[in-house]
This record gives structure tokens, C-alpha cells and sequence, in this order.
């Protein structure tokens, strides 16, 4: 498997000590995944038991390939040592798709009330789009990782969204790079507008959700 991972590196010739010793090193940032899916986990059970309501839809979790590593630290004009490596604040990536956009901020706030979860970087592209008409919560939390020779602070980016957000996303995603320079305005005036519907959407599924609740009775804050 390892092996693999090291002949799709030919790019970063050179490079090959730097690749090793990451991937030595991989296995903490595999635990952060685990350490922050398993709290999220949690909390949706809890969630589900209190309020007859799973916020969370699925969880979805990615390492950066080392060729990926590599590349950011090319774009970001960073040395290739481990150091800047450690720099990185996505390597480990957990994409939590929620039902409503309630649920998004509730679990945001769950997640980083924990003692041992320290926030340090947050980004709403939901109350402030990206130009593309992305939208999502992004966080960066860090997590305590007890290994044998100490305990090491390994950060996490969270990516919290909708089911319709991730779906615009994805598509957008695949679609980027289908697009021929001669009409990228337009495409991406379309996929705007397509984000723009989707929003709608979102708000009008949240605004059902919650009348229903309403008129059973629930207080809905
Ligand atoms: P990166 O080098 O990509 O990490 O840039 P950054 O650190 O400025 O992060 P940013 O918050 O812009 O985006 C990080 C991640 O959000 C990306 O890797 C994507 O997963 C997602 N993302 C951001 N913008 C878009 C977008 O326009 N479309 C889609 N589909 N995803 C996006
Ligand atoms: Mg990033």
C-alpha cells in the first residue's frame, strides 16, 4: 500500500526522504479523523435521544495524499520539510453533511464546546458565500492525540454543510474542471444561480421543519 502511494510521487523527485517520513507520521492525523468522527458520532446518537432528530446525515473523511501535500506547499512557496508540512491545517478533513442548516450550527457549537477540542480557525461561507456560491461551515479544530512519547495537538479541518449544499458542491466540483476556457463566465453565472435556488431551498425545507415541530407542540428556538 505504502509502496503504491510512493511511485505516484515522480513529480517530487527529490523528495522521496520527505514523502517516507510523512507517511510515517500519517497514522496521527488517521486518529484525529477517528477522535473527531467518533465525537460526532456520539453526539448525533445523543441528539437523536433527546430530541427525536438526527442532525447528522453522514460523515464523509479524507487524508491528503502526500502528492497533494506536496502541491500545496509548491502553491503556498513553503520548503519541503516536515515543518511546513505540519503547517498544513487540512491534511486530516471530516465533511459533516447535516439534514437542516440549524443542524449545522448546533453541532458546530456542540463539537467545539468539548473541553478537549480547541477552535482555531472558523469560516462561515453560509452567511458569507464564496464567490463561486459555495457555501459550507469550515472549522479548524485541534485534537489531543495520546501517543506513546506524549500527547500531540493534531489539527482537523471540519467542513459542516447540507444535504443540498454537498450536492451543489460535488457537482460543481466535478463539473470545474470539464469547463473549456471560452465559457467559464457563463457556466459559473449558471452554477451561481444554481447555488442561489439551492439556498432557497434550504431555507424553505428548514422553515417547514420547523412549523411542523411548532405545531406539535415543540419550542422551536
Ligand atoms: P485550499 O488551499 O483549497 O485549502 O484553500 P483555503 O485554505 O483558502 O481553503 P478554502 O476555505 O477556500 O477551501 C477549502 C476547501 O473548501 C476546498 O478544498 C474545497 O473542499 C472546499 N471549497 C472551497 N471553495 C469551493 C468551491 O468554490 N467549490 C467547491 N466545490 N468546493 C469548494
Ligand atoms: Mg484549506
Amino acid at each position: 500500500m505504502k509502496e503504491k502511494t510512493m511511485e505516484n510521487q515522480f513529480k517530487f523527485e527529490g523528495s522521496e526522504d520527505l514523502i517516507k517520513e510523512f507517511l510515517s507520521y500519517q497514522h496521527i492525523y488517521s486518529a484525529a479523523i477517528k477522535e473527531v468522527t467518533t465525537k460526532l458520532e456520539i453526539l448525533d446518537e445523543e441528539f437523536k435521544l433527546f430530541h427525536e432528530h438526527n442532525p447528522i446525515h453522514h460523515i464523509e473523511t479524507r487524508l491528503k495524499k502526500p502528492k497533494s501535500i506536496m502541491e500545496k506547499l509548491e502553491k503556498n512557496n513553503l520548503p519541503e520539510t516536515m515543518e511546513a508540512i505540519r503547517t498544513i491545517k487540512d491534511i486530516a478533513g471530516v465533511r459533516v453533511v447535516c439534514n437542516y442548516i440549524d443542524d449545522i450550527y448546533i453541532i458546530a457549537k456542540l463539537l467545539t464546546s468539548q473541553r478537549d477540542i480547541f477552535l482555531e480557525e472558523e469560516e462561515d461561507y453560509i452567511k458569507n458565500p464564496k464567490e463561486s456560491g459555495y457555501r459550507s461551515l469550515h472549522l479548524i479544530v485541534t485534537v489531543p492525540i495520546f501517543l506513546s512519547e506524549g500527547v500531540k495537538r493534531v489539527p482537523v479541518e471540519v467542513q459542516i454543510r447540507t444535504i443540498a449544499m454537498d450536492f451543489w458542491a460535488s457537482l460543481e466540483h466535478s463539473l470545474r474542471y470539464k469547463v473549456k476556457t471560452d465559457n467559464t463566465e457563463e457556466i459559473s453565472k449558471r452554477l451561481n444561480r444554481c447555488a442561489e435556488s439551492i439556498a432557497n431551498l434550504d431555507i424553505e425545507m428548514q422553515d417547514i421543519y420547523r412549523s411542523i415541530r411548532e405545531s406539535n407542540g415543540e419550542v422551536v428556538k
